[in-house]
């Protein structure tokens, strides 16, 4: 997969997705990321790339010419239009299905707005969905962008050492995960559960499968009222609620 990435910022990336797991995927050639600093695309001689918004109001606004020019310079070696993300806090919520979605692709760009926002008409132009990663208004998009490219590329084939390491995990099957621990066996007076020290398959998977819906319940009840549970699982969600 390949993902192009437009922003003012582009030191903001590397410290972060250079680093473990997105890093090495990078060097074994299963994502490549590209930074694009739309300053470069600027056409004046200050490369200048905002300006005041038009009726006045908060702020400076992101120009269409030099975002453009940048996307165009994307676009010219692949002769076709690539799937254009913009961060905003106006987007839709980004949600593992998002990264399920986008992890299918294999080339996306991604629009990183600062400052006040971006005019209306580059996103008209070019832009095939709006992603936000919460209700919450951050300095720019770039933050958002790193979520967005971690969650995605995480899910892409040969990322993570065996498939299993995420389709157990929270929010890939409309549940949390259960709880993990690791040695020792007791720590500060507190046991590993017996059933985990047990060797027992079976009660193994029974075990974590009633921890997943506990911990669901306990944290995200709104999450269980979508979840694919059998009818044995839904009773006992039913005595979760008489016990709670
Ligand atoms: N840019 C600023 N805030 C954002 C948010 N919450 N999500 C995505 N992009 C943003």
């Amino acid at each position: 997969m390949k993902v192009d990435i437009l922003t003012l910022f582009p030191g903001m990336f590397e410290g972060v997705l250079n680093e473990s797991i997105i890093g090495r995927a990078q060097k074994n050639g299963l994502i490549e990321l590209n930074y694009i600093n739309i300053r470069d695309f600027a056409d004046n001689k200050h490369n200048r790339v905002d300006d005041y918004p038009y009726g006045g109001g908060q702020g400076m606004v992101m120009q269409a010419q030099p975002i453009f020019a940048a996307y165009n310079y994307i676009c010219k070696d692949i002769g076709k239009k690539p799937y254009t993300i913009y961060m905003s806090p106006q987007g839709r919520s980004f949600r593992q299905s998002t990264a399920k979605r986008l992890a299918k692709k294999e080339h996306i760009v991604i629009l990183c707005g600062h400052y006040e926002g971006v005019d209306q008409r580059i996103l008209d132009e070019i832009i095939d969905e709006e992603i936000s990663i919460g209700d919450y208004v951050l300095t720019g998009g770039e933050i958002a962008a790193m979520a967005v490219v971690d969650a995605t590329a995480r899910l892409i084939p040969g990322v993570l050492a065996s498939a299993g390491s995420f389709s157990e995990e929270s929010h890939y099957s409309g549940l949390l995960e259960y709880p993990q621990y690791t040695r020792p066996a007791v720590w500060n007076g507190r046991e590993v559960p017996s059933v985990l020290q047990s060797g027992n398959h079976k009660l193994i998977m029974q075990w974590k499968r009633e921890k997943s819906i506990e911990n669901t319940y306990k944290k995200r009840k709104g999450m269980l009222r979508r979840a694919k549970l059998s009818d044995k699982e839904r009773e006992f969600v039913k005595n979760l609620e008489k016990n709670c």
